[in-house]
């Protein structure tokens, strides 16, 4: 299977960093292919000014963007690594699907059948770390609220299944114990949704 991980942090340091290694490691290690987009360290373009936002209104894209979506279009599994930043994603993250998830390719209106999902078939796998605890994020609407943003206004707008979204509180002060348990869960996960593939 292609598993394609669409990565949005600045810091190679960060706990989303070592979620990116183990997930890769464990793509591979179960036999199938991976491929990264390091939004940062491509310093991917996250808005589009007017005269770029018309041509696009027309079907005309840039190069970069037709390079992102021929991943996508490639790929099985999508996952996204990111933090919360102020109850959402980075900006670069936002601008990445406001202009990769464009009508036409991820979505489109049909006069008769309303929304087209036009990337069913596909399945995605969050992983947000945030420095509140889940228990405050639960009890004040934060958790679904951050879940509801990816898995219907996103992925299920165009037809992707959400099959696994973790959410790790208390990110920034907690023990090295609980972030290494993190992090095992990232691998259990992958191992999961990617199995190893049984040979005939
Ligand atoms: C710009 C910015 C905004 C943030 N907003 C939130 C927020 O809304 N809720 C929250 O729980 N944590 C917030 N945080 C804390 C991050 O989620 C936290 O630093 C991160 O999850 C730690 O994991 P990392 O090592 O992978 O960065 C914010 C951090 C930054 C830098």
């Amino acid at each position: 299977m292609n598993h394609l991980i669409i990565y949005a942090h600045p810091n190679p340091d960060s706990l989303s960093h070592a979620y990116l290694e183990v997930m890769k490691e464990q793509t591979r290690a179960n036999g199938h292919d991976v491929v990264v987009r390091d939004l940062y360290q491509m310093h991917f373009k996250p808005v589009d000014y007017a005269a770029d936002f018309e041509k696009s209104r027309r079907g005309e894209y840039p190069e970069e963007i037709l390079t992102e979506q021929e991943y996508l279009r490639k790929a099985d599994l999508v996952s996204l690594i990111y933090p919360v930043w102020w109850g959402s994603m980075p900006a670069i993250l936002k601008g990445y699907f406001d202009r990769v998830f464009t009508r036409g390719f991820a979505f489109d209106y049909h006069p008769e059948k309303g929304l087209l999902k036009l990337l069913e078939g596909k399945k995605a796998l969050v992983v947000n770390n945030m420095g509140d605890s889940r228990k405050h994020a639960d009890a004040s609407g934060m958790t679904d609220s951050i879940k509801n943003f990816i898995r219907s206004g996103v992925f299920g707008f165009c037809g992707i299944e959400t099959v696994e979204h973790l959410l790790f509180g208390n990110a920034t002060t907690r023990d090295k114990t609980v972030r290494i348990g993190y992090i095992e869960e990232v691998r259990e996960k992958i191992s999961k949704h990617l199995p190893i593939e049984a040979t005939v």
